[in-house]
């Protein structure tokens, strides 16, 4: 048996598996869409070691990069495809003929190479980009498809824009790639204008009206202008998708791309859905932080899962409930997303349990007089300043002593 007709088998073993386990495969792009950010630029090293820790965190594909683009980016796919142990290794490509010849060459160490090619197909794209017609963009992605295959067996096809294309249009030239030999067919909401139920309605229709849909894996590829991203990939894998396109952090284009980190946590926080990843949720506060600083790209502090706020409490009745318990006010886990602990901050909302709780933590236990005549000095620090820490904690206990002269143990 030769070794691409093994591949094949082994491809067609894995998606009957997705298929079958309701698997959401996660399809990394930090590393493409994510980089091609001005200001997050890396360079080859610094891309290995985010590739190595993605593979780590459990995501099927890395999207290694655009290996046409630079002799740069060119190095750093092929040096990414040599070091990947698990995770399919990707190369974007636009439907040109050289594109795809230089992909294939930089994933050709690849464990499991794919090539990503595609070309838009909303008629906006059609006319003002290709000045072309919708059937010439039909036979150049077929062309697309038919040249990847000659590389690699598993090629997945971008219909750009698809989430402004018509979706009678968007069916058929899924079907042409479908027999051009597409094993997944990403459908992009390029611009980010789809509303949740609209994305969902467009898989569902593809899965209704395509032929051979059924022998590939739908891809969920959205970007964030609305702030949909993270709505519109679940939308998408409730209606059939089984691949969902995201970076870490959501950076990417403009507003970002979906946030890995969320869709993930989505999808294991509603097990109802049966839909399952295969990341190890306990690394994403870590990557996150690798990401962030490799990158120099700050996460906004109320950003879902890793952002500096995401388990922090700060007003007095929600720090009275998580005091008492976590769930009051917690819709998970710290430590399942890898943040060792839920955060009480003081400040002048907080009351007298969250700072009963914090003087605690750092060895000052009082009693209930004790309490209150501390809890006075610390509403007049916590009005001068936005954040009570520590340090100011231990100022007030020797300033309380003093004057009251009650022992504080
Ligand atoms: O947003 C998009 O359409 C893309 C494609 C190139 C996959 O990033
Ligand atoms: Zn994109």
């Amino acid at each position: 048996m030769n070794m691409q007709y093994i591949h094949l088998i082994k491809y067609k073993v894995n998606l009957y598996k997705i298929m079958q386990d309701n698997k959401v495969q996660i399809f990394d792009t930090t590393l493409r869409d994510g980089e091609q950010v001005p200001g997050c630029k890396l360079d080859t090293k610094q891309k290995l070691v985010i590739a190595e820790r993605l593979d780590l965190l459990g995501v099927n594909v890395i999207e290694a990069g655009f290996p046409v683009s630079s002799p740069g980016d060119f190095n750093s796919v092929s040096e990414i495809a040599k070091i990947v142990k698990n995770a399919t290794v990707c190369g974007l490509t636009r439907a040109v003929e050289n594109d795809i010849k230089v992909a294939a060459e930089a994933l050709k160490y690849a464990k499991y190479p794919r090539i990503h090619t595609g070309i838009g197909t909303s008629d906006s794209h059609i006319k003002f980009k290709f000045n072309s017609t919708r059937e010439k963009v039909i036979e150049r992605a077929v062309n697309a498809v038919s040249y990847s295959k000659s590389f690699v067996e598993d090629v997945e096809f971008y219909a750009e824009d698809a989430g402004r294309t018509d979706n009678v249009f968007l069916a058929k030239i899924c079907e042409e790639v479908i027999k051009a030999g597409a094993t997944v067919l990403n459908i992009p909401d390029t611009t980010g204008y789809c509303l949740p139920e609209e994305y969902g309605a467009k898989m569902k229709y593809l899965r209704e009206n395509v032929k051979g849909i059924e022998n590939v894996i739908l891809s969920c590829h959205c970007h964030n202008d609305l702030g949909m991203a993270t709505a519109n990939s679940i939308a998408g894998v409730i209606n059939g998708a089984r691949q969902i396109e995201c970076t870490i952090n959501g950076i990417g284009e403009r507003a970002g791309n979906t946030a890995l980190e969320e869709v993930v946590m989505v999808l294991k926080q509603h097990p109802y859905l049966n839909l399952e990843t295969s990341i190890n949720t306990k690394l994403l506060y870590d990557t996150s932080i690798m990401v962030r600083e490799s990158m120099g790209m700050p996460v906004q502090p109320n950003k879902a899962i890793v952002g500096a706020n995401a388990f922090a409490h700060s007003s007095g009745i929600h720090q009275d409930g998580v005091i008492k318990n976590r769930e009051t006010y917690e819709i998970m886990d710290p430590e399942d997303v890898g943040v060792t602990e839920s955060a009480i901050v003081l400040t002048a909302r907080s009351g007298r349990a969250a700072l009963a709780y914090r003087a605690k933590k750092i060895g000052y236990e009082l009693t209930k007089v004790q309490l209150d005549i501390s809890y006075k000095a610390f509403l007049d620090t916590a009005d001068k300043q936005k954040e009570v820490k520590d340090d100011d904690i231990h100022t007030i206990m020797k300033e309380v002593n003093k004057i009251s002269k009650i022992e504080i143990a």
